[in-house]
């Protein structure tokens, strides 16, 4: 199994969409987004993101095929971001969760230096998600407000200057 990761193109479109279509991989996600055009919308904001440095877009191929995706959006002050990622449901559990996690963050990190807390949001049940965020040093977040308690969750990781000065 050749694995890649790279930035997202305005090609992944259909893959993205068909991903956000299947039941399986839609099954702990809190927001979920039905419509085509939405789910376009959504895919296009993503991108500009990726484009414009506000954010990282990444794709996973497996043997040359997107399986799986990766983003970091930056707040409008730059010092939060969020993050999501997805794999497709046939290559979950062979690492692409966690590379994609990582790559997010790594690229985060290096084009937003002004950058601490990085969130994410999780079905209280997605043991998958849960296992990937506790490996990379996420931590549950207690603030209120954040999700939709008592079955999301907010996770949060600290990073940049105050990490590196302990
Ligand atoms: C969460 C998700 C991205 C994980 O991707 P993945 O490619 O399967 O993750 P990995 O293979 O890197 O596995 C990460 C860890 O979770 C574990 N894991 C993965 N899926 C699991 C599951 N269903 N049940 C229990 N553990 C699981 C792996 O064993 C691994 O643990 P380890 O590092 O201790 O061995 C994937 O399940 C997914 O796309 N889910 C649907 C979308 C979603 O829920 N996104 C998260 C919200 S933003």
């Amino acid at each position: 199994m050749k694995i890649e990761i790279r930035t997202a193109r305005h090609s992944d479109l259909e893959w993205y969409k068909l991903l956000h279509s299947d039941e399986a991989f839609n099954r702990w996600i809190a927001r979920r987004i039905n419509d085509p055009q939405s789910m376009e919308d959504e895919f296009l904001f993503k991108l500009e993101a990726q484009c414009t440095r506000r954010g990282v877009f990444a794709v996973v191929d497996v043997d040359g095929t997107s399986q799986g995706y990766g983003v970091l959006l930056f707040s409008v002050t730059g010092d939060s971001a969020h993050v999501e990622f997805g794999v497709d449901p046939r290559y979950q559990r062979k690492g692409i969760g966690s590379l994609l996690l990582e790559e997010a963050l790594r690229a985060g990190n290096r084009i937003g230096p002004g950058l601490r807390i990085i969130k994410a949001v999780c079905h209280r049940d997605n043991e998958g998600c849960i296992r990937l965020l506790r490996a990379q040093g996420f931590t549950m977040s207690t603030v209120a407000g954040l999700v939709k308690p008592p079955l999301y969750v907010g996770w949060q990781l600290r990073v940049g200057a105050q990490e590196r000065v302990s």
